[in-house]
């Protein structure tokens, strides 16, 4: 199994760091191919807790290689940040962490544009970390992208045409553009340690693909915040779908043999948005408090509530799923009663189906099941699992129609159930 995508089933924070680190123990290369510093996927070893924005989730991993193609929003303050955090920890990314040098560099002038419009009434609940406004200038043909920091004269061509069309926008917005001089002053200390690190990433990763090395294309984000798939206007401003691998990393489709999806035992959102399967009561509490649900970016509380089945099934589709992991089972341990969402009453009668365009009026149709007491963390096989617990996931998985191949029981690396490692058959 040489090239494997893993993608967020929900609305992102599925515990992707997690997965992809447990799955990265036996891959050669792992490739981030969307977003940017909207992320935050959460690395547990020993006592230790890491929180990777841009940089991979096989950082950990030594021998793997860490690339961050194309497909991505690249804020270099952020990225030398990272590189400082990791190097403070001892974790060497000298020639083992590179960029691809036409991924597009989120700038001041992004942050503030995201920043101001998050503070007027079509706020939609970003991460406030200028994404948004980055993916608009990619697409509008006036970005800026890594390559342009060999070429000072070019950098700052690039920056005046950006800040030229982004003028009247800030105006309206009653906030003041920086200079390009300020713009150019601000990205300057990072040029230095950027630019080692600049490679053609498409090349790098279909080779790897093509020489059959094992390679993680690794999401971010989740299905229901992908900018075609996602509850739009509620959604994030790339593609983190399957599809969204191939294009953001340059690896055709028929070089991908598995898609991974992953699934939270029950569903969070950060941000604005329809969430229909949200509880506002003490169980919606009680899981935030043991799941520990708050952003790992912006720290918000994330919303919780029930396992969206329905959703589940739109995500099976989308990505063409071949495989689930399921995360914090454990989280669930200790309530009387676990419900799922198996089907939505909408006005035009009831569905099993994701009611995109009714998302608003549909009012879920749950099956409750037994809750269980027992503490899931040293479960290291299905067996060691509680009658209910496994009740659970057996409903899922029949539901999902798509087999389990990792049940996740704690934040921790030791804290899993692996069914099957797809680079050990
Ligand atoms: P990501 O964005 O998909 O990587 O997910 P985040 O890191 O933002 O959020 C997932 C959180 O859940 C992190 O704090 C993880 O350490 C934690 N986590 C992952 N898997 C499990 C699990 O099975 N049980 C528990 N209790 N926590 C988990
Ligand atoms: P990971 O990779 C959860 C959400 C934001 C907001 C919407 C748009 O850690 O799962 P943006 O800043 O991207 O323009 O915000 O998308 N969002 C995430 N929610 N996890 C994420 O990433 C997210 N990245 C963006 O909360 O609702
Ligand atoms: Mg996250």
């Amino acid at each position: 199994m040489p090239a494997i995508v893993i993608v967020g089933a929900q609305w992102g924070d599925e515990g992707k760091g997690k997965i992809v680190d447990i799955y990265t123990e036996h891959a050669d290369m792992v490739v981030r191919f969307g977003g940017g510093p909207n992320a935050g996927h959460t690395l547990v070893v020993g006592d230790d807790k890491l929180v990777v924005r841009l940089v991979p989730s096989g950082i950990l991993r030594k021998d793997t290689t860490c690339v961050l193609a194309q497909g991505m929003v690249i804020d270099p303050t952020s990225l030398v940040t990272e590189l400082d955090e990791l190097e403070r920890r001892g974790i060497v990314t000298k020639g083992r962490l590179l960029v691809s040098d036409r991924a597009h560099v989120i700038l001041p002038y992004h942050v503030l544009v995201d920043g101001l419009r998050e503070k007027g009434k079509g706020a939609i609940g970003t991460t406030k970390r200028g994404v948004g406004p980055c993916y608009e200038d990619k697409v509008a043909r006036r970005g800026v992208q890594l390559g342009a920091f060999r070429d000072p004269a070019k950098l700052r061509e690039h920056v005046a045409r950006a800040l030229e069309a982004w003028a009247p926008t800030v105006k309206h917005l009653g906030a003041e553009l920086p200079s390009a001089d300020d713009v150019l002053a601000a990205i300057e200390p990072t040029r230095a340690r950027i630019l080692p690190m600049l490679v053609d990433s498409q090349a790098l990763v279909e080779r790897a693909v093509r020489e059959k090395k094992k390679v993680v294309l690794e999401g971010a984000q989740g299905t229901l915040l992908d900018v075609d798939h996602g509850t739009y206007p509620f959604v994030t401003s790339s593609s983190p779908t399957a599809g969204g691998a191939c294009v953001g990393a340059g690896v055709g489709p028929t070089r991908i043999d598995e898609v991974v999806g992953l699934v939270k035992a029950y569903t969070t959102r950060v941000g604005g948005g329809p969430f229909p399967t949200e509880l506002h009561d003490d169980v919606g509490e009680r899981i935030r408090k043991i799941g520990a649900e708050f952003g790992s970016v912006t720290g918000r509380p994330r919303r919780t509530g029930w396992l969206d089945l329905p959703a589940l099934r739109y995500a099976v589709r989308v990505n063409g799923l071949d495989a689930l992991a399921i995360t914090k089972l454990d989280v669930l341990t200790g309530l009387d009663e676990v419900k799922v969402c198996v089907a939505y009453d909408t006005p035009s009668g009831r569905t099993r189906d994701l009611p995109m365009d009714e998302l608003e009026h549909a009012k879920p149709v749950y099956e409750s099941l037994p809750g269980w007491k027992e503490e899931l963390g040293s479960a290291r096989a299905m067996t060691d699992l509680p009658r209910a617990a496994r009740s659970y996931l057996d409903l899922v998985e029949k539901e999902a129609e798509v087999p389990f191949i990792l049940v996740s029981t704690g934040p921790r690396r030791e804290e899993t159930i692996v069914l099957r490692d797809p680079f050990r058959p």
